[in-house]
This record gives C-alpha cells, sequence and structure tokens, in this order.
C-alpha cells in the first residue's frame, strides 16, 4: 500500500493499493463520532461494491445509510444534489458523522458538495473507482455540481478526510474511461515529469496501477499545497483544458473530458513548438503517447467556434486568459494571453 499525505487547509491521507476496499470502514471510522455513514454511489458502481463497503462499515461497528443515483453527468445537479441532503436529514446525520462518495469523479463532486454544504459542512471520505477519479478527482477538494447553462457552477473547496483509491475497482472499469483517465495521466507526464510520461508511454498505466496513481497523487498534492484555491500554480493541471474544454463544449458533452484534453493538449501542444517555445520533436512525442491510448489528436471544429467557446470558459479574467503551455516533455508554464490572441495559438495548433 502506498501513502501520500495532502497538507493543505486539511491534513489527509490518500492511500493507494490493491483490496483496500475491504478495511474502508476501519479508516472511516477514524473521522466518525457519531457513529453513521452516509455512502453516496451511482447505478453502475453501487451494485459491484456497495456491498463490500457496506460490509466493512458494519463491521467496523457504524451504521451505513446509502443513496444511489443514476450513473452520468446529468445527475450532476442541483435536484440530486437536494435529494442526497434530503435524505441525509432523514438518516439523522449530524456534524459527527461521515459523507462517502463511493465511485468516479462524478459521484465524488457532488458528493463532496454535499458534504461540504449539509449543516454547514461534515467529513467525508472519497473511495474512488475511477481512473480519472484516483489520478485527479479525489484529490485537491473541488467539489461542485452543474447548472443547465455550465460545468461546475455551483461548488465549494472542501477537502476529504481520506482518500482511498482500491486499484482493485479498476479491473470493472469500462475501457473508455481508462483511456479517459489515461489522457489526464498522459497530462501529468507532459506538465511536470517526463519520467511518467515515457513511462507510461512505453508501458501501459494498467501494468503499474499503485505506482502511476501514487506519482500522479503527489504531483497534484504538490501543486494543491503551493495554490490551494486556484489562484496561480493550480492552473497548471489544466493543460490541454482550455482547448479541451471548448471541444467538449462544442460537442455538447458527446466527446468525453479524456478525449478532448487529448485533442486540447495536441493543440497547445503544436502551437508551442510552431511558435518556438518548445523544442522540435515535443508535439511527435505526444501524440505517439496519446494514439498508443487510442485517443483522438484532433477536431473538425474550427478556430473561431473553439476560440469562442474557449474564452466563454471560466477561466477567463476579464480580457485576458491564462494558458499552460508545455516548454518541453516535463515542463509547462503559464502565459496570460488577451483573449484576442488565442486564435493565434489555435491556427498554429493545427486548426482550420
Ligand atoms: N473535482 C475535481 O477536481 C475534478 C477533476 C476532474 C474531473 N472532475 C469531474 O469528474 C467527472 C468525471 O469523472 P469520471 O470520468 O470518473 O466520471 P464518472 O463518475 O461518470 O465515471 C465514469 C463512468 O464509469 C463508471 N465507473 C466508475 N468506476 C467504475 C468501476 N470501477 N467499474 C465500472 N464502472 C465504473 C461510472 O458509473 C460512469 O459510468 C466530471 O463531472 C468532472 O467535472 C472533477
Ligand atoms: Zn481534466
Amino acid at each position: 500500500m502506498n501513502k501520500v499525505t495532502v497538507n493543505a487547509s486539511k491534513k489527509y491521507d490518500i492511500v493507494i493499493g490493491a483490496g483496500l476496499l475491504r478495511d474502508a470502514g476501519q479508516v472511516i471510522k477514524n473521522f466518525c463520532r457519531g457513529g453513521k455513514v452516509f455512502t453516496v454511489s451511482d447505478d453502475n458502481v453501487f451494485p459491484l461494491y456497495g456491498e463490500a463497503l457496506r460490509t466493512s462499515v458494519r463491521k467496523s461497528g457504524l451504521e451505513h445509510f446509502e443513496f444511489v443515483f443514476k450513473a452520468g453527468e446529468a445527475s450532476k445537479n442541483l435536484s440530486v444534489y437536494s435529494r442526497i441532503v434530503e435524505n441525509m436529514c432523514a438518516a439523522g446525520l449530524t456534524r459527527g458523522d461521515v459523507a462517502v462518495a463511493l465511485g468516479g469523479g462524478i459521484t465524488g463532486d457532488i458528493t463532496g458538495f454535499a458534504a461540504a454544504t449539509y449543516r454547514r459542512g461534515i467529513a467525508f471520505v472519497q473511495v474512488p473507482t475511477s481512473l480519472l477519479a484516483d489520478v485527479d478527482s479525489s484529490v485537491g477538494g473541488k467539489t461542485a455540481v452543474d447548472l443547465d447553462n455550465g460545468k461546475n457552477q455551483v461548488g465549494a473547496f472542501w477537502q476529504p478526510s481520506a482518500v482511498i483509491c482500491d486499484t482493485d475497482t479498476l479491473k470493472t472499469l469500462p475501457e473508455e474511461e481508462y483511456r479517459n483517465g489515461c489522457a489526464e495521466i498522459i497530462k501529468y507526464g507532459m506538465l511536470g515529469d517526463g519520467d511518467l510520461f515515457y513511462k507510461v508511454k512505453n508501458v501501459p498505466v494498467r501494468n503499474d496501477y499503485s505506482g502511476i496513481i501514487t506519482r500522479c497523487v503527489e504531483m497534484k498534492r504538490d501543486i494543491v499545497e503551493r495554490d490551494e484555491f486556484e489562484s496561480g500554480d493550480r492552473m497548471l493541471l489544466n493543460l490541454g483544458h482550455t482547448f479541451g474544454h471548448a471541444v467538449e463544449k462544442l460537442s455538447g458533452f458527446s466527446i468525453a473530458h479524456g478525449k478532448a484534453v487529448a485533442i486540447g493538449m495536441n493543440i497547445i501542444t503544436t502551437a508551442a513548438v510552431k511558435l518556438g517555445l518548445a523544442p522540435k520533436g515535443t508535439e511527435t512525442v505526444l501524440r505517439e503517447a496519446l494514439l498508443s491510448y487510442g485517443l483522438p489528436l484532433s477536431t473538425t471544429y474550427g478556430s473561431d467556434e473553439i476560440c469562442r467557446a474557449a474564452a466563454g470558459d471560466k477561466k477567463t479574467v476579464g480580457e485576458s486568459i491564462t494558458l499552460v503551455v508545455p516548454t518541453d516533455v516535463g515542463s509547462c508554464r503559464l502565459i496570460r494571453v488577451p483573449v484576442e490572441d488565442l486564435k493565434n495559438y489555435a491556427l498554429a495548433g493545427g486548426l482550420k
């Protein structure tokens, strides 16, 4: 088992390894003075792992309640959130009790937001089951739900009390979700760790889940400790996300996040090389890595529509936008550009 400790506004441990779900109850118990555990999960994940979690929680002498919602981003909304907190109330949850998110990033985000707001905040424990949640969304304390006109528009920074990554759960993860997670892992390598990048380029991520998740989580930990509330360095984690979010949005979210980020990374890296900010060949190795996981490189959307969608993104402050630009494999920098210059990057990145 690997352990990474995060020292943010709250100090907490992330444990990573095979078979950890069995002992989740013992970990949860450390934060549960009230004796009640409220698990939130979706209807794909709960039938697979709900029983194991429930058994572990009960074995630790705690009472277990559960709430299962329909899987998918369409459920990450205020009405499901409101049903969760109503159910927490009906279960008699107090401030000494614990909410548990068992599932992917959607479950983590909505449960975290419910935990952040129920009775002005109760403890919550993340039990991520998707690769994306393992390496990204379960760490760092961003919680949110979507509104009709935008993703993550209502939320809170609310750090978990613990994160339990049982890599055995990844055995049932659909192939598409595996690829989406791998796009984010390639992102970590590209933005800050060339060794990690070449490792996952040469050997499939699934050959070493524990080692790779641990490394990504350490990187996210370092960044979150420096900038918990995203006023600077935390933006580095948005590599590929400015153009990626635009692709995702234009597709009406039919292009999955990981795929959109792959396209976004290719655009910004191609632009960086073309504009002389990164050495020649940087874009080629990135493309090889993305292709080896069956991730896409290009989009048919044009530069104008992409830039309009990207400029509408919440990362826009006033008239400028912060771009994360690779300077090599394993390093990148933040560049603030006027919104109207975005098009130069899009064109240099290969968009029409
Ligand atoms: N809070 C953050 O910092 C942060 C960071 C990145 C992404 N996010 C959010 O995360 C969400 C995406 O996360 P995701 O990709 O994990 O989506 P998800 O939660 O929908 O999980 C993906 C799919 O895989 C299924 N699944 C998950 N684990 C499984 C398993 N072990 N076996 C079988 N099926 C399994 C789910 O039911 C779902 O259908 C988005 O809403 C995004 O905004 C948040
Ligand atoms: Zn992402």
